[in-house]
């Protein structure tokens, strides 16, 4: 069978205070009425057996109106503290049957030309039951630090490259044989649990031991606080030789900081000024002096005043107000 794992337990802290810890930015119904949560559960429904939701206890709730709404039958892994990508991806794999294909995304990303993505995804899955570890490479614009790249050759990985400093993404870039990883993934659930198990032995067995011990899908605290929290791309996809890649043509955007949003709302026509200056969340009449690619992100509560590049830099205010609260 074919398994959709939707990851949704990040909170979103680089879009502060568009995203908050209640209301994370995949369940903002900010597209028509849609939430990027919503879009991705659609774009994947004809493609997919089964959906695994693997969130948290503070934003279960919010999945399930979702998928109530959307009339999607699912398992619900709820995880009671994020331990990470690594644990959270290990839960669905222990929850499906070994030979099942999982098709791992996130819930927060932006995906158009849907033949494209169709095609990828199932070029992806003939790949997975040849027991190899899909990831989904897109063409790279700018030298981005945010991302994974993947050294490719055709189908092959030549290595893999988790969030490199800006120097050595544009040495990337101008090398020309790189993708970008969308943090999508395809592979045969047991193929995944070998990979971690020989890569991350302690990750892999305080995710199975924290798994055994589920109520329901719902997972107990002190088993996970002793998961190492690691990212599925530093745990495994750095290390494995199962790794290939699917070029991917799909149009792809992470809505992941400010700089993204400002792109992507740029490309809909959202109004800058001359000086690249954008305001977002609000019709109030606002305007910039001196300023150069500013962004004002207004909220009923909370505004924040950024310049765009320092976009990253998002979470640290997010985390400094969480320590304090
Ligand atoms: N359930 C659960 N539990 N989900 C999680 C957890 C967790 O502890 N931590 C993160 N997630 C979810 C996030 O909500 C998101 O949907 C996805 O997993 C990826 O996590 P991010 O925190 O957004 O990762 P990233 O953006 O820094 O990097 C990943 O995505 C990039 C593309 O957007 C990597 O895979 C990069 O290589 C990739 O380029
Ligand atoms: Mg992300």
């Amino acid at each position: 069978s074919i398994v959709h794992v939707i990851l949704t337990g990040g909170v979103g802290s680089r879009l502060w205070p568009l995203s908050r810890k209640s209301q994370p930015k995949q369940y903002l119904e900010l597209f028509e009425g849609k939430s990027l949560f919503e879009m991705t559960v659609e774009r994947n429904s004809h493609l997919v057996n089964q959906v695994m939701v693997v969130g948290n206890v503070d934003n279960c709730h919010l999945s399930k109106k979702v998928l109530e709404k959307t009339q999607t039958t699912y398992i619900n892994i709820v995880e009671a503290t994020p331990r990470n990508t690594a644990a959270a991806i290990a839960f669905a794999a222990f929850a499906a049957a070994p030979d099942a294909i999982l098709i791992v995304t996130p819930s927060d990303h932006i995906i158009d030309e849907m033949d494209a993505y169709n095609s990828a995804i199932t070029e992806a899955i003939a790949k997975a039951q040849e027991d190899y570890i899909v990831t989904f490479g897109i063409v790279p614009t700018k030298p981005e630090t945010g991302f994974g790249y993947i050294e490719y050759q055709d189908d092959a990985v030549l290595s893999f490259r988790e969030k490199p400093n800006k120097a050595t993404a544009v040495d990337f870039i101008s090398r020309g044989n790189f993708l970008w990883n969308s943090g999508m993934f395809c592979f045969k659930a047991k193929v995944l649990l070998e990979e971690l198990h020989q890569f991350e032995p302690t990750v892999f067995e305080k995710a199975q031991a924290a798994w055994k011990a589920n109520q329901e899908g719902q997972l107990n605290l002190d088993l996970s606080m002793a998961i190492p929290s690691i990212s599925i791309d530093y745990a495994v996809m750095e290390r494995s030789k199962k790794i290939k890649v699917v070029a991917s043509a799909f149009n792809w955007s992470d809505l992941g900081s400010f700089e993204s949003v400002y792109d992507y709302l740029l490309n809909q026509g959202h109004p800058v000024d001359d000086q690249g200056n954008m305001v977002i969340g609000t019709d109030v009449f606002s305007t910039f002096i001196g300023l150069k690619n500013t962004i004002f992100v207004s909220t009923p509560d909370a505004n924040l005043i950024l310049q765009k590049e320092q976009s990253q830099d998002v979470k640290y205010i997010y985390n400094q107000l969480e320590k304090e609260n």
